[in-house]
């Protein structure tokens, strides 16, 4: 059931949503289901073959599941560290579709690295992808609206690690950090112009781009994600579709500046001082108890 679309049909028809980094991995999944809700998309990112064959493959696959869908995807090169480049795609979003109503924040980059081995140019791609990139996207989009008087939603895409912090990932955690705090910090300023700045923070949903990245090799079975969520599994693309298309959407109009964790409890499980005792068998326990208990008159 989780793993099905959620919206009704045509939840998001007549909207021009830009998604960056919507060739790929998740931003492709958000991207298709709001193709499959009505909604025209942009989608943006350096790799413009990748981009024109995902914008087919997304078309085609609309039309099989409603063969009355005829929202369209368009594709745009585009790298968010160059705000020329960014003022390119809503020129071009504004001659295709003439409007643009959604913007969501989701390219990034990042590697696993220990922050003593980072140069100063590897730590600053990182934010100038994943902060400055997004506030270039929102500004661009932002300052369209304001100008024409015109309501709109900025969806960020941020990490669990945003309110932690987490080791080896740090340029990654400062900019998703910052991002959180541009989310928060929009929405209470451009709220009076009608445009929503909210923020998903997934946990793990396995993607080539960040598996390659995070977990390469063997990595990947020693560390395996699912053990570290209390559910015991990892996320499916289409439930994090379903909340971003929800954010999107017209039916969460009074959420802004709302930051959503969808983690399965991650997070959390590695937060909590004791939550390591999972560990412990229920025979264990026995003993434990008694212990505990007999502690009662100490
Ligand atoms: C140390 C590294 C490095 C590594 C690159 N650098 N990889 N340093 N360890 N593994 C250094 C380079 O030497 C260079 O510094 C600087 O970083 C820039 O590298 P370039 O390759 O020139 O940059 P660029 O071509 O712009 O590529 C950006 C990138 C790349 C981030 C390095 O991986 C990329 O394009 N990523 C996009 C997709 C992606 O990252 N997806 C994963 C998102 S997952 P010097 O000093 O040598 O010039 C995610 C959330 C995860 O964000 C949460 C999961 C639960
Ligand atoms: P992904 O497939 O690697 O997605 C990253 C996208 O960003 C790619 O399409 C990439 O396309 C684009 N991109 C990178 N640098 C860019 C630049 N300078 N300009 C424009 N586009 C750029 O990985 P993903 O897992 O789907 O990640 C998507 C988002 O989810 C990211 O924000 C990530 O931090 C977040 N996230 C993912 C997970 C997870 O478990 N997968 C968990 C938490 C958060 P090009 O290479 O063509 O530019």
């Amino acid at each position: 059931m989780y793993n099905q679309p959620m919206l009704r049909d045509h939840a998001l028809q007549g909207k021009t949503i830009i998604v960056t980094g919507g060739g790929t991995g998740l931003g492709r999944a958000m991207s298709t289901y709001f193709l499959k809700l009505g909604a025209n998309v942009v989608i943006t990112s350096r790799k413009i073959n990748v981009l024109t064959q995902t914008a087919q493959e997304m078309e085609s696959e609309a039309l099989s599941a409603d063969k009355n869908n005829h929202a369209k995807v368009l594709a745009v090169q585009c790298d968010v560290r160059k705000p020329e480049e960014v003022d390119e795609v809503l020129k071009q979003t504004l001659e295709t579709f003439g409007q643009v109503n959604g913007l969501l924040n989701n390219a990034a980059g990042n590697f696993i690295s220990p922050t003593e081995r980072l140069s100063a140019n590897a730590f600053s791609t990182i934010i100038d992808i994943v902060l400055k990139g997004s506030a270039n996207c929102t500004m661009a989009v932002g300052k369209h609206w304001i100008k024409e008087k015109q309501a709109g939603t900025v969806l960020n895409i941020i990490t669990t690690y945003a309110f932690t912090g987490s080791g080896y990932v740090v340029p990654s955690a400062c900019a998703k950090g910052g991002v959180l705090a541009m989310t928060r910090s929009l929405a209470a300023e451009w709220g009076k112009y009608g445009i929503r700045n909210n923020a998903i923070a997934p946990g793990p949903f396995p993607t080539k781009g960040a598996w390659d990245r995070l977990l390469p090799g063997e990595m990947a079975k020693k560390f395996d994600f699912k053990n570290r969520v209390p559910l015991k599994r990892v996320g499916e693309h289409q439930e994090l579709a379903n909340l971003a298309a929800f954010l999107m959407s017209d039916f969460s109009s009074y959420i802004n500046g709302e930051v959503i964790t969808i983690d399965g409890g991650e997070w959390l499980q590695g937060a909590g001082q004791f939550n390591g005792l999972e560990a412990i068998s229920p025979e264990m326990w026995d003993m434990l108890e008694m212990m505990t208990r007999s502690a009662k008159g100490s």
